[in-house]
């Protein structure tokens, strides 16, 4: 049940995929979408950088928006393999995700990197989707909120708000492992997560959109929906099919339509 208004649903696409599927499962997105006749929640793509172009030649029109799943922070130079949130810009992406817990312990990213990544996007005009979550061994020992508002403290830049960042809780033992928190869990998280923005950016983080990621899938998505402060998902697997994943959006746009 989402604070924000409008939930955003993303589709994190990792990296799979070639062109033509990555073309044939957007083509499947705007049909979907089109089909519903409008939607009370956004839509969000982010495919590997070598599909953004492909993709969004087929979503230009629609609701679908699309975004990158990393930026450097800078927005040119000598740092080969890299891409600035300014090149995603340029390529159609009004979003990028940043911190997500496969750059964290894959690439070494600290709290300070990511902050300067979502500092980065926000300097190109992108939205930064900031990704925290604890790993198993810190919800075990008991730490999971205490991880997180760290995460959180340091890597949310300053001048955050609803327009113009995203935050994303992913328990880093929930994702691609088809296992969730509780729905306990995840509004407890949620909850603390709300109260902590709240007091570093006021009233206006009420509606800065806080998604939860992690092993979403079309037969648990609307009970996510359904929990006080999530406003939206972040999907990998799941968001690999249109089958999979539109099921999702409707969850929540479902959850966020007037009854
Ligand atoms: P998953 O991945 O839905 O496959 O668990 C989520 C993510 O990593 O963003």
């Amino acid at each position: 049940m989402t604070g924000a208004s409008r939930p955003l649903v993303a589709g994190n696409w990792k990296m799979n995929g070639a062109r033509a599927g990555a073309v044939a499962l957007a083509s499947a997105l705007v049909d979907r979408a089109a089909a519903e006749g409008g939607l009370s929640c956004d839509v969000l793509v982010c495919p590997p950088a070598h599909q953004l172009f492909p993709v969004l030649d087929v979503i230009a029109g629609s609701p679908i928006a699309l975004g990158g799943q990393d930026c450097h922070a800078r927005p040119d130079g000598a740092h080969t393999g890299d891409i600035g949130a300014e090149m995603l810009g340029d390529a159609g992406c009004a979003y990028v995700i940043v911190g997500h817990s496969e750059r964290r312990t894959g690439h070494g990213e600290t709290d300070s990197v990511v902050r300067e990544k979502a500092a980065a996007a926000r300097r190109a005009g992108l939205v930064p989707i900031v990704c925290v979550g604890e790993t198993e061994a810190q919800r075990d020992a008991g730490r999971a909120l205490r991880t997180v508002e760290d995460q959180l403290v340091n890597s949310v830049p300053d001048g955050a708000g609803a327009s113009n960042a995203v935050v994303a809780y992913e328990p880093v033992w929930a994702i691609g492992t088809g296992r969730t928190p509780a729905p306990g869990e995840i509004h407890e998280m949620h909850g603390a997560m709300r109260r902590l923005l709240a007091a570093r950016f006021g009233p206006d983080a009420a509606t800065l959109r806080l998604l939860y990621g992690g092993s979403v899938n079309p037969g648990n998505a609307a009970e996510i929906a359904s929990i006080e402060n999530v406003d939206g998902a972040l999907v990998g697997g799941a968001s690999l099919k249109a089958e999979t994943f539109w099921p999702i959006v409707r969850a929540f746009h479902d959850d966020s339509s007037p009854t």
